[in-house]
């Protein structure tokens, strides 16, 4: 194939999958012989294999990353009205958890170099309604830790880390997830821990927090028949627990083929462009690799006329969302709005090859030299 008029795509399932199918169809075809479909075995050994990967003593497997969150949220028991800091630039699913619980999202602008929130932003938002911080991962770097839980203890607050986009991110040589009182989950397909289909959990180390949403994610019952908290239905399949057990085994392995493709593109891009921060402190996972460039829309198209795709995380800020009127559209962020407007992601998948992202970083620095 003559890679040069070949289409890079930003992501391609059945390539990122394809090196697993032989042992997915193997585990397919004992979940069908054992004729047990939800909540069995596999689950119960993912949570055990995923709490062990993370460094955490409990992990609950639910149906998505929103549940994740909604459930975590649920499991504080706050009152209706409470407010929860959250940053201005993330997936709306996060600020979706927080008015589905009844709760209030008060938005905190990220630092500019990281795009995760700023902790010297927090504490001026914190309120005598605010009873917990919500921290995102952004694009697979967490976030500063060590201040934010300097904050959250000095408030009396709790911590919950969206975790979506940063499956074995580390910051200080510790796990996504392990830092609050809990960690959420999403492994929608294209996550570096993907499953196939919907799918998601939480990790903690209250077994109090385990236990009730344990009993959440199943209509508020642990007996059958017996329904003691109001639940819902957030229950993770055999099916696609047997497929992330063996995402999982292979998660360092993909985690390391990001990060080298990163590599090419920090060591390859042309100045023109603000990368992302890198600093020993963190160790990255790059579930997104973004770049930065007011000619975003201009290089978005330039690229596709070279056949390769990308795409923005995310074009609209959340408070700009129609859905948000009356929510969070009073609130004002501009540096949030500002990475929207000029964010670009680079393909950067388990499918990529480095020879793609050679030709990727080749085109944007022809694109940077007609500037
Ligand atoms: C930051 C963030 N939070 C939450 C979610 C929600 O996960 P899910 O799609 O599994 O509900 C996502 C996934 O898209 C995400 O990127």
């Amino acid at each position: 194939m003559n890679l040069m008029n070949s289409e890079i795509q930003y992501e391609n399932l059945y390539k990122s999958n394809l090196e697993f199918f032989d042992e997915y169809k193997k585990e397919l075809s004992k979940v069908l012989d054992s004729g047990w479909f939800i909540l069995g075995e596999n689950v119960k050994k993912f949570e055990e294999e995923f709490s062990n990967f993370c460094g955490s003593k409990y992990c609950v497997g639910l149906a998505s990353g929103l549940d994740a969150l909604s459930i975590a949220l649920q499991s504080f028991n706050l009152e209706k009205g409470s407010e929860i800091i959250v940053p201005s630039n993330t997936y709306i699913a996060t600020i979706l958890s927080i008015i589905n619980n009844g709760l209030k999202p008060i938005l905190v602008e990220p630092d500019i170099r990281t795009y995760n929130i700023d902790p010297l932003k927090i504490e001026e938002k914190i309120s005598p309604k605010t009873r917990a911080i919500l921290v995102v991962h952004l694009y697979g770097k967490c976030c500063e830790m060590d201040r934010i839980l300097e904050i959250s203890n000095a408030h009396n607050l709790k911590v919950i880390e969206d975790c979506a986009q940063a499956h074995g991110a580390e910051f200080l040589k510790k796990t996504a997830g392990t830092f609050g009182e809990i960690g959420a989950f999403s492994f929608y397909p294209t996550k570096n821990l993907g499953a196939l289909g919907d799918a998601g959990a939480l990790i903690t180390d209250s077994e109090i927090i385990d236990k009730k949403s344990r009993t959440i994610r199943n209509y508020g019952s642990i007996t059958k028949y017996k329904n003691e908290l109001i639940g819902m239905n957030s229950r993770l399949d055999e099916i696609q627990a047997s497929f992330l057990r063996i995402k999982l085994k292979h998660l360092k392995k993909i985690t390391k083929h990001k990060r080298d493709l990163a590599g090419i593109y920090f060591d390859n891009l042309s100045d023109f462009y603000i990368k992302p921060v890198v600093d020993d402190k963190f160790y990255d996972v790059y579930h997104i690799y973004n770049i930065r460039t007011i000619k975003r829309d201009q290089l978005k198209a330039y690229l596709l006329d070279n056949k390769i795709h990308t795409e923005v995380h995310y074009p609209i800020p959340p408070n700009r969302q129609v859905a948000m009127k009356g929510y969070i559209n009073d609130q004002l962020t501009p540096i949030a709005q500002e990475i929207h407007d000029t964010t670009l992601s680079l393909p950067i998948s388990y499918g990529t090859t480095t020879e793609e992202i050679f030709r990727v970083s080749e085109v944007m620095n022809r694109f940077a030299k007609k500037q």
